[in-house]
């Protein structure tokens, strides 16, 4: 099949999007993101344009505007496929707003399925996640997996949204959908010019231990060291954010072979657990600096571990993380220092 000429991705000035874009762009596709800087600024686009040398389009509009959104595709009907990212993801804020997280992350989705019908684009890779398991009871996780009770409205949304797609195209198989279930992303693209920009706080372990570590925010507290694991603290499936950027090409791509149809799903992970020390350890290893941290109490709704079985990515997209723990944190520590000499 040739190459579709030109990719939307929604959400793509954030974390995992703006890795995605460059991972498409080096490969000779054109991409035309659409966001709407909620959790991210403009300035990502000219960031990306300085990796790839290729400016991506840049269309600032809340896809849950369905006049903007319906506007949108038809200005690029001529799109060959969708990767939709745009989405609010901040998991404890999500149990504060949640009617918030349902309009904004479900609205999205439907004006954007709505606005793909309206121009004939029917390929969509869907950034799911895989809170969707909850706390697994074997292990590894694999897509046979059984979903369990969302952890967080959030959550909720990502697991209502694979319903709306697996449903949608039971009722035509024109549609062609992959729900990429994401583990722990963390890490930053080797420039150091793109990476994850949390607003506030950083609820994630990653960004936490860089702004501490740079002396923006207090020493680390890790939250419990009484869980059933190897050292007691949690363990999850970190994966570097370009290893999944490259999944999402390779996605995009089984979605064009002949003979796929309808949905699948896939675990996008590398396979491999690390708990929460490990992780300290593995950056202090990585970037010769010291982490200070603080045992606390364990943090509400948090799993106790959880890793992927990844075969399934491997067998069919052809698809495999590449980059190791020090890789991950490495790139992550390298990304804070880029980001205090910008300032
Ligand atoms: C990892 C571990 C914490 C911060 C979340 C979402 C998930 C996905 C990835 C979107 C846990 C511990 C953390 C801190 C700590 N996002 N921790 N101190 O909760 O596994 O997953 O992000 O799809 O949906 O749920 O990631 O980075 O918040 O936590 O001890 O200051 O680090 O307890 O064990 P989590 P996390």
């Amino acid at each position: 099949m040739a190459k579709p000429k030109k990719i939307i991705v929604t959400g793509g000035l954030g974390y995992i999007g703006s890795h995605t874009v460059v991972e498409l762009q080096q490969r000779g596709y054109e991409v035309v993101i659409a966001d709407n800087l909620s959790n991210s600024s403009a300035s990502v686009a000219d960031r990306i344009g300085r990796i790839t040398g290729e400016t991506p389009v840049l269309e600032v509009l809340d896809l849950s505007d369905r006049t903007a959104c319906l506007r949108f595709f038809n200005i690029h009907a001529d799109a060959g496929a969708v990767i939709h990212f745009a989405a609010a993801k901040a998991v404890n804020e999500s149990v504060h707003k949640p009617l918030h997280y349902y309009r904004n992350n479900i609205d999205a989705l439907l004006y954007v399925l709505e606005g793909m019908e309206a121009v004939g684009c029917r390929k969509l890779v869907f950034s799911s996640s895989c809170t969707v398991y909850g706390q697994p009871e074997r292990l590894p996780v694999t897509e046979d997996t059984p979903r369990l009770e969302a952890m967080s409205p959030y959550g909720n949304t990502k697991r209502i949204c694979e319903d709306i797609l697996s449903d949608t195209v039971k009722a035509s198989q024109e549609w062609k959908f992959l729900a990429l279930r994401y583990f722990n992303p963390i890490g930053a693209h080797e420039s150091a010019l793109i990476g994850e920009l949390p607003n506030g706080v950083p609820a994630n372990l990653m960004p936490y231990i860089t702004q501490s570590v740079a002396g923006l925010r207090p020493a680390l507290q890790v939250f419990g060291h009484d869980y059933p694991t190897p050292d007691g603290t949690p363990v999850r499936d970190y994966i570097h954010v370009s290893d999944l950027a490259e999944a999402h090409v390779a996605a995009m791509e089984y979605l064009g072979k002949p003979g796929f149809s309808g949905m699948d799903f896939f675990n996008v992970g590398t396979g491999r657990g690390y708990s929460v020390l490990e992780v300290i350890q593995s950056f202090e290893r990585a970037t010769g600096k010291k982490v200070n941290y603080e045992i606390k109490e364990r943090r509400q709704g948090d799993i106790t571990q959880i890793w992927a079985d990844t075969s399934k990515a491997s067998r069919l997209l052809g698809w495999k993380a590449c980059r190791d723990l020090d890789q991950m944190t490495s790139s992550a520590w390298k990304w804070q220092e880029n980001l205090a000499r910008a300032k």
